[in-house]
């Protein structure tokens, strides 16, 4: 008798589970909504959850993800994907921003609609530890990062906007974006059960698409596990913090580049990969720089030729580098910072007296 058990409770438990999904389609959207969009789009059965948790290291210096509407976040993802919301329907946010690829691109300029090009680097999404918790004044007040590679956009809204109309990438008016979503059958639920209506307007597509982009991040790399179990040192800096103890679980390799980045980087790329320490610097690509940066929005002359800081998660897959995708490999950035920094006016203190001369 008693063997029968097992089998038994296996068997219930198996009727239990078929249950629970086939109720489940049927709940989540309406049956005929399931058979619409199943008829046009790919979604998980259960919409993903878009909830960040931090690792212990970066919450402890609080940065804290913000929490993000799991179906507004699902309707920004069937945005980010969709051509049709561009000038000649072939191009989506995601043409630039490829997954494989951390998000970015491995064009030195990506194509935009009617093979335009863009005129500066894709930038990795995948590179940045957690958009909400340090990037947007809407979120995260004053001192927030802000968007793209001269800080132009103060929010994920803007920066979508920005984005959806700039004539080298997607080239839509936000009424034409409006438009096209509210033509194509899939959204109506998706925005049913994001808004509660099937009402189109341009301020809900971007909300949608925003809390898609500030659920974006990294945040479970190996050196997430290692930073987790080690005693920092913070930095001075708000929600930074240098590892100066060498990782266990890393190679003496890893250890001996974690102690020259510490020397060398992380005064401005940060010391835990959280927010940058500086929202803004002049790494010294160019005395004479063309493309000036923040300076060409903000005018101010100490910031022209300056650019955002970025973060370094997954930066081996986020090849070619830097805003004009000058350099291939890694190898020719830390050659750049080892013997290539030029001289300016402006240039970042730390990079001015070359400290990275300590490299060798
Ligand atoms: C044609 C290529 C292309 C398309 C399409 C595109 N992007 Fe980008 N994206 C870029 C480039 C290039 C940059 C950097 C531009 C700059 O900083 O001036 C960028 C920057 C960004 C940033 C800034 C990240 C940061 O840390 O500042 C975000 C976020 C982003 N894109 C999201 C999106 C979203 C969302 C869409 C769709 C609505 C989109 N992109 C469509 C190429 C593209
Ligand atoms: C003075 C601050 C500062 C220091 C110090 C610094 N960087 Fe940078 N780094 C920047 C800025 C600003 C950029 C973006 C520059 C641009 O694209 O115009 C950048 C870009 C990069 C990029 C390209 C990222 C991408 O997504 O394309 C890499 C890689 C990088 N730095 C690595 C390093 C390393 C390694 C060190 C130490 C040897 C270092 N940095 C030191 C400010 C700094």
């Amino acid at each position: 008798m008693k063997k029968h058990v097992p089998i038994i409770s296996l068997f219930a438990l198996f009727l239990l589970l078929g249950a629970c999904k086939s109720d489940f389609n049927y709940f989540y959207y309406s049956k005929e909504e399931t058979e619409l969009l199943s008829q046009y789009l790919n979604l998980p059965e259960i919409p993903d959850d878009y909830t960040v948790t931090f690792p212990a290291h970066l919450s402890n210096v609080g940065l804290f993800p913000r929490a993000v509407e799991r179906d507004k976040a699902v309707l920004g993802r069937v945005i980010f994907y969709d051509k049709k919301l561009s000038k000649d329907g072939t191009v989506s946010c995601a043409s630039c921003h490829k997954q494989a690829l951390a998000f970015s691109d491995n064009k030195v300029f990506s194509e935009g609609v009617y093979d335009r090009s863009t005129t500066r680097n894709s930038f990795a999404l995948g590179s940045v530890a957690n958009f909400s918790a340090y990037y947007g004044t809407d979120l995260n007040g004053f001192n927030a990062i802000r968007f793209f590679w001269d800080n132009r956009a103060e929010t994920a809204a803007d920066q979508s906007r920005g984005s959806m109309t700039n004539a080298q990438e997607m080239d839509m008016s936000m009424q034409e974006i409006a438009a096209m979503v509210e033509s194509q059958p899939y959204y109506a639920p998706l925005f049913n059960k994001a808004f509660g209506s099937p009402v189109v307007t341009e301020d809900l597509v971007l909300e949608a698409i925003s809390n898609f982009v500030n659920a974006m991040g990294s945040f479970q790399s190996e050196f997430d596990a290692e930073a987790n179990q080690s005693d920092p040192t913070p930095d001075g800096n708000f929600g930074n913090t240098v590892y100066h103890s060498n990782f266990s679980g890393f190679t003496s390799a890893e250890n001996r580049g974690k102690y020259l980045y510490n020397a060398n980087c992380s005064s401005c790329h940060s010391g835990n990969m959280g927010r940058p320490v500086l929202q803004l610097a002049n790494n010294g690509l160019e005395s004479n720089p063309i493309d000036l940066g923040v300076g060409g929005i903000t005018g101010v002359n100490s910031e022209k030729g300056a650019f955002k800081v970025p973060t370094l998660r997954n930066i081996a897959l986020t090849a070619p580098y830097m805003h004009d995708g000058r350099f291939a490999n890694l190898e020719e950035v830390l050659e750049f910072y080892n013997s290539g920094i030029q001289n300016h006016p402006y240039l970042h203190v730390p990079n001015r007296i070359q400290v990275c001369h300590t490299f060798l």
